[in-house]
């Protein structure tokens, strides 16, 4: 879960390296350094803190120097300490590596590496075995060097890796983690990430696991595990290099909030045929055969993507008739989860590159069964090892905090169940025309919800909020969820503990914590059980509790009941958490910032979790 970025071509070296370590401080950012290849020895500045650090540290210095690789990091095995910052070196400082992954056998290794009495270890991580083995193996080509030593490890890595002893050559390797090597003219990039890539280049080309890529500024060679050269596709990224950047917005997060009409716009393009009002998702290459011959689904996701998965449950079983399970992925393989042949798993990230996300993918897999992956990054582990993906075009999301990226799920998982359910028959004409009307009209309404939010009524309820160090989320049906969403949301940027309860359980034990001014959430989108939500309501009312509803257009009912109230624009209730997740993202923002907390990068997290 680090950033990683190399470079080596006739500039700065540690210009574009600080520069592309700032597109990927959401990887990680409790410490930061870079190594530059100097005439015959190395440079290595690292220490805990910002990227911002590192570049006043380095500031003017080293503007001679042309090939340098970068690192900021999310720590896992050591604390974030300037000797725990990457890059790592051998003993004698004349091999440099940055990695992002986890070396699972590093004790053995180390044990293995100091009985031999020339290595000596300065730092707490499991990286550090890496750059000493790669010393053990050198034998004047860092290619077989590095090659010999990832041979010996367990665990995932992107590696990246220079040695005084040759000069313009960098050296890559890749398992179980992000790595792409950018194209420029006499000069090419090393990077984790894609955005820290944009401003130089837009030609990439994506390591797969078990690559090998010896990157010098004339030519990028890739090879295979046993050594073999591998003629590798160029990609052309086309995102707009503005869209990785803040644009004007205080926060990513809220940038990211206010795009959201945009992306589910942009989600929903070219699947949805506007004149016939139908759903085409021939994208997938399932037949209707097959989604007629399927039994029961499994959806498998964490965090946010699982919270969309829950609402797809309710969805999918709605309009297909099919059974559907939803796990978290961390617990999925734990819990030897019962796979029937005619089953489909279906995985959800934003990243595409969840370690727990990944491994349940790669179970189902394994016991034969399709996996279908909704991810919002194109190459990424997942898109790359499900069966069949299906793509939100949400672009690159920034903050920690996912918004964007979690409504566009939603759509997504929405056109899947209009797909599956026309397939199978479960669909009429006009239900399938009433969903396709509901689902054109919600970029109107995100955008009407965004103007609304301006008149302040949601940040007057978060002054109050802010106060607090607990809250409660409240909803039936499929407003549970969305309570789960709004109140991980809260908990993650303004650290006030938030819960989420079904409105109908408060009465079996969380009553007990309402006091008076406790503030509590209540969505209200569903009217089938809204009479069963208003009762809810008024048991916190009784004692005393401060509630705000988001509740849909024309459920006046509820305004009478609660201290304030937010509306959405009226839509078919099964369409409503794509709309009422909204005020609940702007919540935890205003929250977040009357606390001053960090809001696009909360303490303890970071933006992709590629460890267990
Ligand atoms: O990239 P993924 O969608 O697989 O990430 C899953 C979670 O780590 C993620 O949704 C996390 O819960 C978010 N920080 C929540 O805002």
């Amino acid at each position: 879960m680090c950033g990683i970025v190399g470079y080596t071509g006739s500039k700065a070296a540690g210009e574009i390296l600080i520069d592309g370590l700032k597109k990927l401080e959401y990887r990680g950012y409790d410490s930061a350094g870079l190594a530059m290849q100097a005439e015959h020895k190395l440079i290595i500045n690292k220490a805990a803190g910002s990227v911002a650090d590192l570049e006043k540290r380095i500031e003017g210095q080293f503007d001679h120097i042309t090939v340098g690789i970068g690192h900021t990091r999310w720590a896992t095995h050591g604390k974030p300490t300037d000797i725990n910052a990457h890059p790592h070196c051998s003993c004698c400082e004349e091999f440099a590596l940055v990695h992002n992954g986890i070396i699972e056998n590093h004790q053995s290794l180390r044990n293995w590496l100091t009985e031999k009495g020339n290595h000596s270890f300065t730092s707490e991580t499991d990286t550090e075995v890496l750059a000493h083995l790669v010393e053990e193996y050198y034998n004047g080509d860092l290619l077989a060097a590095v090659r010999q030593a990832v041979a010996r490890v367990e665990g995932s890595y992107a590696l990246v890796v220079i040695t005084a002893h040759e000069p313009g050559r960098i050296v890559c390797a890749r398992q179980d983690s992000p790595l792409v090597v950018g194209m420029g003219e006499n000069e090419n990039f090393i990077a984790s990430d894609i955005p820290a890539l944009l401003a130089y280049t837009r030609k990439i080309k994506v390591l797969e696991d078990g690559e090998f890529a010896s990157v010098s500024a004339a030519e990028i060679n890739i090879f295979d595990a046993h050594g073999n050269g591998i003629d590798k596709e160029m990609l052309e990224v086309s995102w707009d290099i503005e869209a990785a950047e803040k644009g004007g917005y205080d926060h990513f997060m809220l940038k990211e909030i206010m795009e959201q009409p945009a992306a589910v716009r942009e989600t929903m393009r070219q699947r949805i045929n506007f004149a016939d009002k139908k759903v085409d998702l021939s994208e997938i290459e399932l037949s209707y055969e097959e989604i007629a011959a399927l039994e029961k689904i499994h959806i498998v996701a964490c965090g946010t993507a699982y919270h969309a998965g829950l609402v797809g449950k309710t969805v999918l079983e709605k309009l297909t008739a099919l059974p559907v399970e939803v796990d978290v992925a961390s617990e999925f393989r734990y819990r030897d989860p019962l796979l029937g042949k005619n089953d489909l798993v279906i995985v959800i990230s934003q990243s595409g590159e969840t370690a727990d996300t990944l491994a349940a993918l790669r179970l189902a897999r394994k016991q034969g069964l399709k996996v279908l992956a909704i991810t919002n990054v194109v190459g990424s582990s997942v898109s790359r090892e499900a069966d069949l993906v299906l793509y939100t075009w949400a672009g690159p999301e920034i903050a920690v905090a996912s918004t964007k990226a979690y409504l566009t799920q939603l759509v997504a998982l929405y056109l899947l169940a209009v797909h599956f359910g026309t397939a199978r028959g479960v669909l009429g004409e006009n239900s399938i025309t009433s969903l396709v009307e509901g689902l054109t009209t919600l970029p109107g309404h995100l955008a009407a919800i965004l103007r609304e939010e301006k008149t302040g009524k949601l940040r007057s309820y978060c002054e109050h909020l802010a106060k607090w160090d607990n809250a409660f989320f409240v909803g039936r049906n499929l407003d549970f969820p969305v309570a789960m969403e709004g109140a991980l949301k809260l908990k993650e940027i303004s650290y006030i503990h938030a819960e989420a309860y079904a409105a109908g359980e408060l009465k079996h034990g969380p009553l007990a914590l309402i006091v008076e001014g406790v503030p509590v959430i209540a969505l209200v989108t569903q009217k089938s059980v809204i009479e069963k939500t208003l009762s809810n309501i008024q048991e916190v009312n009784a004692r005393g509790g401060a509630v705000f509803a988001i509740t849909s257009e024309g459920f006046d009912v509820v305004d009478d009941q609660v201290e304030s109230v937010f509306h959405l624009p009226p839509v078919e209730e099964i369409l409503a958490p794509v709309l009422s997740a909204v005020p609940t993202q702007l919540i935890a923002y205003y929250t977040a910032l009357i606390r001053g907390s960090s809001i696009d990068k909360p303490r303890n997290l970071a933006k992709s979790v590629t460890v267990e």
